[in-house]
C-alpha cells in the first residue's frame, strides 16, 4: 500500500508521475496538479555541465551504481535551490522532484559513454518511464514497452522501512541535506543483499541457461549453502505481491518479444527453490527477465531500481525533515567488562 491505495491498483491505474505526486502528497492529483508535477518532471531533465563532464572523466572506472552515487552527491554543488539542509518544504520537493527527473540521465549517460557514445539529450516531452528508455537506447519506446517501464518503477517506488529508505532517514534524521541522504541511499540499495541482487538473478540466469539444467544448479547451490538471489525476504514469508505482478509482465514480453527463454528459466528456479526450500521469490526476480526482455543492459538494473525508489526515499527524507528527530538506534555491548590499561610494551 502506498498512502493507503493498494499498489496492485496503482499499477494497473495510474503512471509514475501520480505515484510520486501520492508519495510527496499522501493524495493522488487532480488534473491541474498532475500536468504541474509532470511538467516540473519534464522541465529538470537536462543534466548541469559540471554533472556532464563528470561521468565523461569517471564513467570507464566506477561501477554503475558507484557512478551513480557520486553523480547524485556531485549534483548538489549547482543545485538551485542550494547544497546546505533546508526546512523549506517546497525547496526540500523541487531539489526531490529535480533529483527524479535527472536520475535516467545520470544512469544513462555514463553507460553510452562505457559502450563508445555520447550520452542522449533527455525528451521535453515523453513520459517519465518511457523517457528512461529513450537515453539509454537513444531510440523511441514502443507504447508497450514504455507501459511495462512505467508499472516497474510504480512497483518499486516505496517498500515501508527497508535498508536503504531507512540509510536516507538515518542520514537526515541528522539534519543532513537531501543529496546526502540520496547518496547513503544509494550506497544502500548497491549491495546484493538488497537493490543488487536484481543483477545477480539475472547473471544466475545466464549462467545456467537452459531450462533442463536450472534443478541440478539450484540443489547444487542450495547444497552449497548458497544464497539464491532474489528469494527470500524479512518481512514476506508468502509471494510478494510484487513479484506476482512481474511474473506476469516477464511472460507477457517474453511471448510479445519472441523469446520466452528467459521467463522459462525464471519459472524452473522458482519451482526448484520453493519446494526444495519453501521460499518465494521478492520484487528482484521477475524484474531481473523483465528488465532484460525491455533491452536495459544487466549491470544497470539495480541503477534502474534507484530510479524508481528514489520517489520513496525523498518522500521519506521531506516527511523526516518537516518533522525532525535523531535516530540512534541502541546497541548492546557484549564485550570484555572493564580492564586495566596494559602499556605498549607489555602486550
Ligand atoms: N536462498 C537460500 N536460502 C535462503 C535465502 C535464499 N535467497 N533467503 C533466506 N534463506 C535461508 C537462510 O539461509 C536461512 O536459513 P537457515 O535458517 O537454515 O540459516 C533462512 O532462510 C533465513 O534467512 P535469513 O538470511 O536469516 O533471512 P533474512 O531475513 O536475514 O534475509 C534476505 C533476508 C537478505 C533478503 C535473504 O532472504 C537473502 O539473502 N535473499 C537473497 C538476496 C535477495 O534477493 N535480496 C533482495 C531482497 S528484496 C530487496 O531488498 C529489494
Amino acid at each position: 500500500m502506498y498512502a493507503g491505495y493498494n499498489v496492485t491498483d496503482l499499477v494497473y491505474n495510474s503512471t509514475f508521475e501520480e505515484v510520486i505526486y501520492l508519495l510527496h502528497h499522501r493524495e493522488l492529483p487532480n488534473a491541474s496538479q498532475l500536468e504541474q508535477v509532470t511538467a516540473q518532471l519534464c522541465g529538470e531533465r537536462v543534466l548541469h555541465d559540471f554533472t556532464k563532464q563528470l561521468m565523461v572523466t569517471l564513467s570507464s572506472t566506477t561501477s554503475p551504481m558507484s557512478m551513480l552515487r557520486t553523480l547524485v552527491s556531485a549534483a548538489s554543488a549547482y543545485d538551485p535551490d542550494g547544497w546546505v539542509v533546508s526546512t523549506d518544504h517546497a525547496a526540500n520537493q523541487r531539489k526531490a522532484i529535480r533529483l527524479i527527473s535527472r536520475l535516467p540521465q545520470m544512469i544513462s549517460g555514463p553507460e553510452r559513454l562505457r559502450g563508445g557514445k555520447w550520452p542522449v539529450e533527455p525528451s521535453t516531452d515523453l513520459g517519465h518511464a518511457a523517457n528512461l528508455l529513450y537515453v539509454l537506447s537513444g531510440e523511441y519506446p514502443s507504447d508497450e514497452d514504455a507501459k511495462i517501464m512505467d508499472q516497474c518503477l510504480i512497483m518499486h517506488a516505496d517498500h515501508t522501512m527497508n535498508a536503504s529508505t531507512f540509510a536516507a532517514r538515518v542520514t537526515a534524521g541528522t539534519l543532513s541535506d537531501i543529496h546526502s541522504a540520496m547518496t547513503s541511499a544509494i550506497a544502500t540499495l548497491k549491495g546484493p543483499l538488497h537493490g543488487g541482487a536484481n543483477e545477480q538473478v539475472f547473471e544466475m540466469i545466464l549462467k545456467i541457461g537452459s531450462v533442463d539444467r536450472v534443478a541440478e544448479e539450484i540443489k547444487g547451490r542450495l547444497a552449497r549453502k548458497e544464497k539464491i538471489m532474489g528469494f527470500g525476504h524479512r518481512v514476506y514469508k508468502a509471494e510478494d505481491p510484487r513479484a506476482t505482478i512481474l511474473r506476469e509482465l516477464a511472460r507477457e514480453l517474453g511471448e510479445r518479444k519472441g523469446d520466452t527463454k528467459w521467463f522459462e528459466i525464471s519459472e524452473a528456479i522458482y519451482e526448484v527453490v520453493n519446494s526444495e526450500k519453501g521460499l518465494f521469490p521478492n520484487v528482484d526476480f521477475y524484474a531481473a527477465a523483465v528488465y532484460h526482455y525491455l533491452g536495459i543492459p544487466r549491470r544497470l538494473f539495480t541503477s534502474i531500481f534507484a530510479a524508481s525508489r528514489i520517489s520513496g526515499w525523498t518522500a521519506h527524507v521531506i516527511e523526516q525533515l518537516h518533522n525532525n528527530r535523531l535516530i540512534r538506534p541502541d546497541s548492546e555491548y557484549i564485550g570484555p567488562g572493564p580492564r586495566d590499561y596494559i602499556q605498549l610494551g607489555d602486550r
